[in-house]
Order: C-alpha cells, then sequence, then structure tokens
C-alpha cells in the first residue's frame, strides 16, 4: 500500500480488467460514478446516485442468468417467449455500505430474496470477524448476487463468500461500484469461480486502505455519519 499521491489521476480504469472482471464501461454508469467521486456530493445526491447507477450495474450482473421459453399467447398468436428460468435470486449485502447497493438491484427484482452478512475487522488481528449472518433457504439451488459498493482489500469479501459457500451457495456472483487492485486479486485467489462486475478498477489502496482516488467511505457517504 502507497500514500496518496499529490497529481490528480487521469480518468477511467486504471488497470485493465483481469479474467473474470467485468468493468461496466457504460457512460451512464461513468458519469454517474464520477458525481459520486466528487467530495461536494450531498448524502441525498450520492444516494440517489447508487441508486441509479446500482441499477445499471445490475443489468450487468445479471447478464448471464440462464433462461428458457414458456408458452404465451399475445392477442395475436401463441408464441414461445423468453424468460429467466426459474432458479431463484438471492441479493446478499454485505453490511452497511451493501445496502445501499442493494436497494436498486429490488427495484429491477422485486421477488429476489434477500440476505445479510456482517463482518468488523479485528483490531488486533485485522481479520474479519462475523457478527451477523442471515440468508434466504436452499443456498445450493440460487443464484447469489453478493453487494458490497467497494472492494478494497478483499479480506471481508472473501470471508462473506466463504460463509456463504458454507450455508451451500455455489452460484456466486460480487458486485461492486469501485474495485482495487489489491482487492481484485485477494478475491480471484480466494475465490476464482466467483465473477466480479464493477464500475472501475481505481489505482491503489492508500495507507489507510481506502480506495484511490475512490470515493471516501461510502457508507459515510450514503448514510451522512462521520
Ligand atoms: N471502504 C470504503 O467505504 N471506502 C474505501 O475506500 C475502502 C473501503
Amino acid at each position: 500500500m502507497t500514500d496518496t499521491p499529490d497529481q490528480p489521476l487521469p480518468a477511467g480504469s486504471h488497470h485493465p480488467a483481469p479474467e473474470g472482471v467485468t468493468v461496466v464501461d457504460h457512460p451512464l454508469v461513468q458519469h454517474k460514478l464520477t458525481l459520486m467521486r466528487e467530495h461536494d456530493t450531498s448524502t441525498a445526491s450520492f444516494r440517489q446516485l447508487l441508486r441509479e447507477i446500482s441499477l445499471l450495474l445490475a443489468y450487468e450482473v445479471t447478464r448471464t442468468l440462464p433462461m428458457t421459453t414458456k408458452r404465451i399467447a399475445t392477442p395475436i398468436q401463441e408464441m414461445d417467449a423468453p424468460t429467466i428460468e426459474g432458479k431463484k435470486l438471492a441479493l446478499i449485502s454485505i453490511l452497511r455500505a451493501g445496502n445501499g447497493l442493494m436497494d436498486g438491484i429490488l427495484d429491477l427484482v422485486p421477488a429476489a430474496r434477500v440476505g445479510f452478512v456482517g463482518l468488523y475487522r479485528d483490531p488486533a488481528t485485522l481479520e474479519p470477524v462475523q457478527y451477523y449472518f442471515k440468508v434466504p433457504g436452499r443456498m445450493e439451488d440460487r443464484i447469489c448476487i453478493v453487494v458490497d459498493p467497494m472492494l478494497a482489500t478483499g479480506n471481508s469479501s472473501a470471508a462473506a463468500v466463504d460463509l456463504l459457500k458454507e450455508a451451500g451457495a455455489r452460484d456466486i456472483r460480487f458486485l461492486c461500484l469501485l474495485a482495487a487492485p489489491e482487492g481484485i486479486a485477494r478475491m480471484r485467489a480466494a475465490h476464482p469461480d466467483v465473477a466480479i462486475v464493477t464500475a472501475a478498477i481505481d489505482s491503489h489502496l492508500n495507507g489507510h486502505g481506502y480506495i484511490v482516488p475512490g470515493l471516501g467511505d461510502a457508507g459515510d457517504r450514503m448514510f451522512g455519519t462521520k
């Protein structure tokens, strides 16, 4: 980890996407992300932007959902129409910042089941410790989308996926807003089967574990705490 450089950093992702990582470079996503990054963006705007951007990211993370067809009748003719296969979605929020990303996705997939994973970092060992874990039943039959806006060190994300796998989950995707290369490397090493979708891969982590250039503390910015 290095400290924050003085020079402004260029636009766009700072690293090419490694295998298993999708960077959503859609203009609307990138525009909204820029507004969210800005220091002066209010809590209300930040929250609204996060809701909007989460819809666009959800579009990408659900792109590979398995499809089937069903026989329907339009007013004109019967047809075999495409529909998402019966596998039920589970959205898993890593507390607390994950909740901000989840709300928008639920607008798009209102029938999804929802789970929560709460982890804090032990100040002595710096290892993630579980304080809350509640997920829907039959995780082995579900497609899990784990949401956390900031993939920083990757320690809590990797630990959350460990817990979900222990609960039976097999098909897991990870959705974040910003990723640091360190977090991506950690997740890919621990869980190479988990595809990652993000709006950008930033430069690096600073000495305090913040993503650079990042957007600051996502939880504080969305909930107006500090
Ligand atoms: N969590 C945040 O909210 N921001 C960061 O930059 C890193 C972790």
